[in-house]
């Protein structure tokens, strides 16, 4: 809290000192501790400079996911009010599955800048190298039935693919129900898990990781990253992975709050703009069955639904689909 306060005093004063007496009285706290904290935040990342007789000067802030980096600016009222971070963790979903069940409020986030154990949709791994991803898990306490839970994924399919539009040129779209793909290459995914009643959900865990910066060699087949879609060749660019953070948190809080107001129905339109799949032939597999279709449209509940090869509409819930060429 201290060091957040500090922090932004040094913010504040942007390219001029701030003398020790000033943070001392700001604080509210001696030179020496003032010291510490100094020596805190430059092993946070920020670059801090101390000249005697003139003071501290911020001169660069690090692209850490931390709480104070997340909190500076942000646009929203619940989504990162509360944030937690690590530096590797084994899935930032099992930290806030936790934390649901102790009762943390809606809106809190965890976040990690490595996950040894990344758990991806159908029990499959998610790479997570350190630094070349956005790694986030958020609680949410939406007042809606277990089977209702695929809103929550689709809302945050639109808000993530959304906030990846603000942020850099690149045209994303969303494959059913929660991929975020670039040139047929997923950028993005999501998992959903939660914990509920019989007929009310208690939390929701919404676990979304992004390639942010990851480089060609250390992404998994079929995959790609912000980087590599906008430096191919290789070129110097690293993207803010906290400005994205802070992004998708805006756009989450967004969609959220429209769902509260108008319903699921505006979403699912969202989703429709957002999405290729409509109209295109897809190959689903469910079951262990796979089948060749075409898909129709995304019912109210975020089902999708097909038409089979005997003209029959059919609803998929689960499985994976993709589209064939
Ligand atoms: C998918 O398979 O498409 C879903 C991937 C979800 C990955 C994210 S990364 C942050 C959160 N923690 C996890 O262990 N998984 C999710």
């Amino acid at each position: 809290m201290l060091d957040e306060k500090i922090l932004n005093v040094l913010r504040h004063s942007k390219d001029s000192y701030v003398s020790g007496e000033e943070l001392c009285k700001i604080a509210d706290i001696s030179r020496a501790a003032i010291w510490k904290h100094m020596e805190k935040l430059r092993d946070e990342g920020y670059d801090i400079e101390a000249v005697p007789h003139l003071g501290y000067k911020l001169l660069s802030i690090p692209d850490s996911l931390i709480p104070s980096e997340i909190k500076w600016k942000l646009k929203t009222k619940v989504f990162g009010r509360s944030v937690i971070s690590y530096r590797k963790v084994d899935s930032t979903n099992i930290i806030a599955y936790e934390l649901g069940q102790k009762g943390v409020k809606e809106g809190a986030v965890i976040l990690a800048d490595e996950q040894a154990k990344g758990k991806g949709r159908h029990g499959r791994h998610w790479s997570s190298p350190s630094k070349g991803g956005i790694y986030m898990s958020c609680i949410l306490r939406p007042s809606i039935a277990p089977n209702e839970i695929s809103r929550i994924t689709l809302l945050a399919a639109v808000a993530v693919a959304q906030a990846i539009r603000d942020f850099s040129s690149l045209e994303v779209t969303i494959k059913w129900p929660n991929d975020i793909m670039v040139n047929q290459k997923k950028l993005c995914g999501i998992l959903t898990e939660m914990k509920a009643e019989q007929d009310i959900v208690d939390f929701v865990v919404l676990g979304i990781g992004i390639n942010v910066n990851v480089p060609k060699t250390e992404l998994p087949k079929g995959a790609t990253s912000i980087k590599e879609e906008l430096a191919p060749s290789g070129g110097k660019i690293s993207l803010s992975r906290v400005e994205l953070t802070k992004k998708v948190l805006e756009r989450l809080e967004e969609y959220y709050n429209l769902m509260k107001v108008e319903g699921f129905e505006p979403i699912i339109d969202i989703w429709k703009d957002l999405s290729v799949m409509i109209g295109s032939r897809v190959k689903v597999s469910i079951h262990g069955k796979t089948f060749e279709c075409l898909a129709h449209d995304i019912n109210p509940d975020g089902a999708l639904v097909v038409r089979t090869e005997s003209g029959v509409l059919e609803k998929i819930s689960s499985g994976d689909v993709i589209m064939v060429r």
